[in-house]
């Protein structure tokens, strides 16, 4: 894996703290306010021009940068660094003037309209050459400026649209394919056109998955998803490589929104390998009541795109957003358990959206770190804390985050499950990652998360929530991490297909029957609302060398819902077995012990606590020690050169002690700490140990 080569905002000692900042809505008086402000509230980068295209070129090659300019001064003159955006999401209107082919068309034929941001085609020729141009002057004109820290390329790419489906796509798409397959005998073979008879015998009939009377060829569907990525990857690596070659020294960046629930579209994995530093984006579910779940996770797979190392929170809220359907506000002291979550869990630093409330557009209603209710408001106050509780944890920079578990994640997969005409509508990669992920947080364990094919031996357990798609190489590197000594822990309904959707030979699950001693005879999805029970299936118990043991037996009784299986064991013992439903009376829950490790298979879709119980028996497998802390208590460690610092968020509404591993020093109180941290209700500590 390629290393970012400059891992850090050049020149920014601090954490990172700031925001999106779009002083060209306001009069330039306003501006020195901005400034004296952002200082107030320890304010060290803001992020700028993202969305000023059509303010930095009015007409094509014709430039203002008067204003750009007296702000990068202003910025440096008052020690805030500056992660200047090239502003390519939003070409101006002046260019599709002239290229209205370089608006994206739906999968139906219908052509987006300029009016609001993101509208690009990113297979057009005319878009890459206006945004080389536009990115070229930046590099050439600000590259040596003081005080730019960092690149921010484009904004948010994958979002809100990355595929098109126009002639232009069309024609990149097929040229995509001829280098993925070289001939057409092999992308028949790989497509299966044998199937209601889509054999192609010409390249020029290859169309992309436009509107179908039916259910689409779904391998020619996930090739389109990985064409898109590419194609829109391709885009962001033109504009790094012009600024690597331009503006050599700053890092260069782009915000990518690693949330599950956020961007659907972008396979991370491949992201993290091109860009210097990691960004990421996220925003709450407002509505989810346990809504640090979603944030940790996110978080959780940002570090891990950028494997282990640091990263950087680009953008958050401070409060309320205003794009979803009930946009609640934080409650007091959320805001800095947010930002300090994502500290924890590796960023260098949190940055919001946006510094000022705008009064005008169609983000009017979102927050921002100087409310519509200026500096008399809660928001303010918080805001300004926070700057110093970061201003207080400056030392943990370059630490890392210590995990104690694995769980698989890949995109392809993802897209290839959510294809229409699956078994059940009810079984979703996404949900079952983040349940499996919820699990594992109220048992306090770091995750962090691995492509199928990474190097997994330093993990004592690894969960594979869902893996619908797996490659030879994926189940090779699967076995023999079991044989090697792992737990392994897979859940229902993966190692179904290979690459090209298309069924492993024999039955289910073809490419992970051999490591988990079974096979799955049929499906039994059930109906809708519809639950079965498992009961303990009277396994074994492991003697351990001291004399201790683990229970293996399945303790207990379990629920799931909308997916069971008929499963045979063929070598796996069976752990829990169905006590009604379709499959009554067969393995539910197996391990199956190969070489020196276990692989465990829930061949169910486990509700919320079938799946700590589940966990918790394969963690305990694992050799993992049980957390014992309050449900909301949050617990990260990262490990640096200076010390450990262990991070201890309270959601909850009472206080909370969590036992220290160590003597040290709390660093946002100064307190010293023997051997309890305590946390008070809703707030953060963090040790240095
Ligand atoms: C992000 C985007 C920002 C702003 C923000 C609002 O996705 O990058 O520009 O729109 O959402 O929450
Ligand atoms: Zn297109």
């Amino acid at each position: 894996m390629d290393h970012p080569r400059y891992p850090r905002p050049l020149g920014l000692d601090p954490l990172a703290y700031g925001g999106d900042y779009n002083p060209e809505q306001w009069p330039e008086e306003v501006w020195a306010e901005d400034v004296r402000l952002m200082r107030e509230a320890g304010v060290t980068m803001v992020s700028v021009g993202i969305f000023s295209w059509a303010l930095l070129e009015p007409e094509r090659g014709q430039y203002e940068f008067g204003w750009l300019d007296r702000l990068l001064d202003l910025l440096h003159a008052h020690g805030i660094r500056a992660d200047l955006a090239t502003p390519t999401v939003v070409p101006p209107a002046w260019f599709y003037r002239d290229h209205p082919e370089a608006l994206p068309v739906t999968r139906e034929g219908v052509r987006h309209s300029f009016g609001s941001r993101g509208a690009i085609c990113h297979s057009s020729p005319a878009y890459q050459q206006a945004a080389a141009a536009v990115t070229e002057q930046l590099a050439r004109r600000y590259g040596t400026h003081p005080a730019v820290a960092l690149w921010h390329v484009h904004n948010e790419y994958g979002v809100p649209v990355s595929d098109c489906y126009c002639d232009e796509s069309a024609a990149h798409f097929r040229r995509w394919l001829g280098e993925r397959y070289g001939t057409l005998k092999e992308l028949n073979s790989a497509w299966g056109t044998a199937f209601w008879g889509q054999l192609y015998t010409r390249w020029d009939d290859i169309q992309p998955p436009r509107l179908t009377p039916t259910a689409g060829n779904p391998a020619q569907q996930l090739d389109y998803a990985r064409f898109t990525n590419d194609a829109v990857l391709a885009n962001f690596k033109r504009e790094r490589d012009l600024l690597h070659r331009l503006a050599p020294g700053i890092p260069v960046t782009t915000n990518f929104m690693t949330a599950l629930s956020q961007c659907q579209s972008m396979d991370y994995w491949a992201w993290g390998r091109e860009v210097d530093l990691v960004a990421n984006d996220h925003y709450l579910v407002a509505e989810d009541p346990r809504s640090q779940i979603n944030l940790a996770m996110a978080a959780d797979l940002t570090r891990s795109v950028a494997g282990g190392r640091p990263w950087l929170l680009l953008e958050h809220s401070t409060g309320a957003v205003n794009w979803q359907p009930r946009n609640l506000a934080k409650r007091p002291g959320e805001l800095a358990r947010n930002s300090l979550a994502h500290v924890a869990r590796g960023s260098e630093g949190a940055m919001f959206f946006q510094w000022r409330a705008s009064r005008y557009g169609a983000e009017k209603f979102h927050s921002a770190m100087l409310p519509h209710a200026g500096t008399d408001s809660r928001i303010w106050r918080e805001v300004v804390e926070l700057g110093q509780e970061l201003g207080a944890l400056a030392e943990i920079r370059d630490s890392l985050v210590r995990a104690d578990a694995a769980m698989l994640w890949d995109w392809e997969s993802w897209w290839a499950q959510r294809l229409e005409w699956r078994p059940s509508v009810d079984l979703d990669a996404r949900e079952r990652a983040e349940a499996w992920y919820t699990a594992s947080w109220d048992a306090h364990l770091t995750v962090d998360f691995a492509h199928p094919e990474a190097e997994l031996s330093h993990y004592p357990l690894v969960v594979v929530p869902a893996l619908y798609l797996t490659t030879e190489a994926a189940a090779r590197n699967l076995r023999q991490y079991v044989e090697n000594g792992g737990t392994l822990l897979v859940s229902c309904f993966s190692g179904i297909v290979d690459e090209h959707d298309t069924v492993h030979p024999g039955p289910h699950p073809g490419a992970l029957r051999e490591v988990l001693g079974l096979r799955v005879e049929e499906f039994a999805p059930l109906r809708a609302g519809e639950s079965v029970r498992l009961e303990g299936g009277g396994g074994s118990v492991r003697p351990e060398d001291d004399g201790a043991s683990v229970r293996l037996e399945g303790d207990g009784e379990l629920r799931a819902g909308a997916w069971t299986e008929f499963v045979v064991t063929e070598g796996a013992e069976t752990v829990w077995r169905y006590a009604d439903g379709p499959a009554a009376g067969g393995p539910a829950v197996t391990r199956h012990a190969l070489g020196a490790g276990h692989a465990w298979y829930v061949s169910a879709r486990l509700d919320g606590e079938g799946l700590d119980r589940v966990l918790r028996a394969a963690s305990a497998d694992a050799g993992l020690a049980e957390r014992r802390l309050p449900r909301d208590v949050e617990v990260v460690e990262r490990v640096g050169e200076h010390g450990r610092y262990l991070f201890a968020i309270n959601h909850g509404a009472a206080d909370a002690d969590v036992p220290a591993a160590g003597p040290g020093v709390e660093l946002l109180t100064g307190a010293s700490v023997t051997d309890t941290l305590a946390v008070p209700a809703g707030r953060t500590r963090v040790l240095r140990y």
